[in-house]
């Protein structure tokens, strides 16, 4: 049974009656521009066919209680007072406090929550919750939806209820995204366009099913590297640097620092180098661009592991792959490939047996199909 259909099964046999709405919200690849989100660069990511969902019943007593079908666990909070926690509820309090803060009027529910979104594995399963959350308590408060605010609310909830210190670019594409497309973001001004996703071309999500511990740490180290050389520049982010005046004053950088700053730099052009190739359908063009970043990310921001750089090198020498580079925040998880769609089955299982034989683990594929955004259904009228 989908899980869709789970979450409203279950709801009648945890809570009794009909849930009144069903909340939803993908989560994502990203295409290209890696880390480019907290120098308020460009991003593409994509949301994916895959997501968190609650089915949901208002209540009137402000208190919030929800059944988690992956945990097989019941949570309950009040909506006055929340008082932080640990596991998966501390992302559904966290959008409730922030949406508080935000001065919005926020009801209770009873809801039941389910979603397929691997987790730890890079495709954000939990701003897939916190959008999901968001999307339910608007649901049950009445106030409209409004991507860009919503995905700052979850932001927020991240990094100040939950201790991490992500970027909007999750978020965002978790709130805005249309299916068929990637969403091309600039993360200062929080303006997007949909970019069509090529035709005849698959986005492959290969996971390694490696993880590693300290993710957050080396991420706080990369974002600190990264404000010391803006601030080398004498510029609020990285951003507002382009590749002539980096060229002409790099020298004087610590070796370190001045990678970690070329990376960004390039990688923001090749977000817009890689939005033209969609939009021409160049994917020739948009492959090598994945190729190159990859190459950045492993060499000048140093993110990868040996499993992202085995599974990526097995894709790329693939004839039906276009190109292939490691996705999210890295240090382990997923990496993404562009492949020929009429090619796959035999691009997966070459690419997994290669890197079995390198890696000596086994991969997940996940072929994704460009989704929706954060979406709300009525299932039934309530008063
Ligand atoms: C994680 C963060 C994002 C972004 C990526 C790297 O996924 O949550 O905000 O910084 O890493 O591009």
């Amino acid at each position: 049974m989908d899980i869709s259909k789970q979450v409203i099964t279950t709801f009648k046999t945890q809570f009794g009656g009909e849930p009144t709405f069903l909340a939803r919200a993908p989560g994502r690849v990203n295409l290209i521009g890696e880390h480019t989100d907290y120098n308020d660069g460009f991003v593409l990511p994509m949301a994916i066919d895959r997501a968190a969902w609650i089915a949901l019943h208002p209540r009137d007593d402000g208190r919030v209680r929800v059944y988690s079908l992956d945990y097989e666990e019941k949570a309950e909070f009040s909506l006055d007072g929340l008082h932080k926690g640990k596991g998966w509820t501390e992302y559904i309090k966290g959008v409730a406090n922030e949406l508080k803060v935000a001065g919005l009027q926020v009801k209770g529910w009873d809801g039941i929550l389910g979603g397929d979104v691997p987790k730890g594995a890079g495709l954000s399963s939990s701003a897939a919750l916190e959008l999901a959350a968001a999307r339910a308590f608007a649901a049950v408060s009445k106030f409209d939806w409004n991507s860009a605010q919503m995905a700052q609310i979850g932001q927020k909830a991240e990094n100040r209820w939950v201790g991490v210190n992500c970027g909007i670019m999750d978020q965002m594409v978790s709130a805005a995204a249309q299916a068929g497309h990637a969403l091309f973001l600039d993360c200062r001004s929080l303006e997007y366009e949909h970019v069509p996703l090529p035709d005849g071309v698959a986005v492959v999500v290969m996971d390694t099913s490696t993880r590693r511990g300290l993710v957050d740490s080396a991420y706080n180290e990369r974002r600190a590297q990264c404000e010391a050389a803006a601030k080398f520049f004498g510029v609020p982010a990285l951003r507002d640097v382009n590749l002539e005046e980096f060229n002409a004053k790099s020298g004087d950088l610590e070796n370190t620092v001045m990678r970690r700053a070329r990376h960004i730099i390039t990688e923001n052009q090749r977000v817009l180098d890689a939005v033209a190739a969609m939009r021409t359908g160049n994917v020739q063009d948009l492959g090598r661009l994945f190729n190159e970043s990859h190459t950045s990310l492993r060499d000048d921001f140093e993110v990868t592991n040996e499993a992202l750089n085995q599974i990526v090198a097995a894709a790329q020498v693939h004839p039906a792959c276009f190109g292939a580079r490691m996705t999210g925040a890295g240090f382990g998880g997923c990496a993404v490939a562009l492949v020929d769609e009429k090619q796959m089955g035999g691009f997966i299982s070459t690419v997994a047996e290669n890197y079995r034989q390198h890696s000596g683990f086994e991969a997940q594929f996940y072929v994704c199909l460009p989704s929706e955004g954060a979406s709300i259904v009525q299932l039934t009228i309530s008063d």
